[in-house]
């Protein structure tokens, strides 16, 4: 494949040169060959059985959403890797999950709304795949309407919006590529493929997703310390603010956000960013929130994107700005710097590029 790549460059390669040299030369048109029809894969799968740091495994122990019936094991990942980045799961072949939850964008899209099939425009914001597997009550979605990652992963491409495909589509186009085959009985111990399967192998990739090569990973295994500013941070995180006259005592960025993964535990309070269009869970302006892991890398932040970065969210409603504070996420302007030191912290570029999450059609 590699060579094929080369013969396509070079003839661009000489296609270029001749139009430089003679200027009323016939224009050829190239084709542009973004990816590949078939994955590349290493020849023993890649190990997905990570072994995490002590911190990692104590929250696994309490908060890990994988079914006793589909563990991760190497070839079940594999083979869910291979359908995220296939663009047969979609209708018109165009799109693959990695579209909108993109590996070096810490597998979320930075545009605020996500853009799906025939480039229709979804209502919300992507979310970004990031210890999903760590959502202790496994519902997925903003709102939380899919009861597991299981389930959830099936609904993408049956949305019109997102990938509008149906699933006897898929199971018909996964089963014309001779790839898959193979995959399926590595993963599952024979060939036959069905909707079942395909889900959990999806299920099994995304649960391997998981960012624990931080600087707050390595500060939780003494190997670093955090800076003053990241210290200071670090503490007001964990600090509820002081009470308003007469309201209950309000959560700590840490009550809601729970270390060491900060994903919301449970949204059960109610929050909302003001939001007419979108109501959210049980339509009580509730939303879920996904790791905080690599926020400080986004943009396009909140359910439906509309918050740019963290300076951002920390300073909405400051005087003079025009806008109106985040309940509980607009912040005293001198508390902004060493919260965004402190969650800068929690940036895993690793991850970004392992080649255990990559995209294998290139
Ligand atoms: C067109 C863009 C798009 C495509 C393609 C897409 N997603 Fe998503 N994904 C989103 C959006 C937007 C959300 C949030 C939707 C909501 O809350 O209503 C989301 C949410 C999710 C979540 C929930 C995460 C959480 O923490 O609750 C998972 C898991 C997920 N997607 C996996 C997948 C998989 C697997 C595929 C491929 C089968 C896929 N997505 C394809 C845009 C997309
Ligand atoms: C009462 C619970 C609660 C508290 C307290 C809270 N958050 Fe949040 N946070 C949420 C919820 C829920 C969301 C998602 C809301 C949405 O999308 O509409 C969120 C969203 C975020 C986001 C955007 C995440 C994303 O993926 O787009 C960041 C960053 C964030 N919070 C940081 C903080 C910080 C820092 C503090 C402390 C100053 C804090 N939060 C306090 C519940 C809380």
């Amino acid at each position: 494949m590699f060579k094929d790549k080369l013969i396509l460059l070079a003839t661009i390669s000489s296609v270029l040169a001749v139009q430089g040299c003679k200027k009323d030369k016939e224009v050829i048109t190239v084709p542009v060959v973004t990816t590949s029809d078939t994955p590349t894969l290493p020849a023993t799968p890649y190990s997905y059985l990570i072994s995490y740091p002590n911190h990692i495994i104590t929250e696994l122990a309490l908060t890990d959403n994988t079914p006793a019936g589909n563990p991760i094991t190497n070839d079940g990942a594999t083979l869910g890797r291979v359908l995220f980045y296939d663009k047969i799961l979609s209708a018109n072949n165009t799109i693959s999950c990695g579209s909108c939850h993109k590996q070096n964008e810490s597998f979320v899209d930075n545009r605020a709304l996500s853009t799906g099939f025939e480039g229709a425009n979804g209502k919300r914001h992507s979310m970004p795949l990031l210890n999903v597997r760590f959502y202790q009550s496994g519902k997925m979605f903003w709102d939380e309407r899919a009861a597991n990652l299981e389930l959830q992963v099936l609904l993408p491409v049956q949305d019109h919006l997102e990938m509008g495909s149906t699933l006897t589509d898929i199971v018909a186009k996964v089963k014309a590529r001779s790839y898959y085959p193979a995959l399926f009985e590595n993963a599952f111990g024979s060939k036959d493929i069905d909707t079942t399967r395909i889900s959990r192998a999806l299920a099994q990739y995304v649960r391997s997703i998981v960012t624990y090569q931080s600087k707050y990973d390595r500060i939780q295994q003494g190997s670093e310390t955090y800076t003053t500013l990241e210290q200071t941070g670090a503490n007001l995180f964990v600090t509820p603010p002081p009470p308003a006259a007469g309201a209950p005592a309000a959560p700590s960025c840490a009550g809601c956000h729970k270390p060491p993964m900060f994903i919301t535990s449970n949204p059960a309070r109610p929050f909302s960013l003001p939001d007419a269009n979108d109501l959210g869970i049980n339509n009580q302006r509730r939303f879920k929130s996904a790791s905080l892991r690599n926020v400080a890398l986004r943009t396009s932040l909140f359910h439906n994107g509309s918050v740019i970065n963290l300076q951002d969210m920390f300073t909405r409603g400051a005087p003079g700005s025009g806008t109106t504070p985040i309940p509980a996420h607009s912040v005293k302007p001198e508390d902004v710097a060493a919260l965004t030191a402190f969650l800068q912290t929690l940036n895993d570029n690793a991850i970004l590029t392992d080649e255990r999450f990559s995209n294998p059609f290139k």
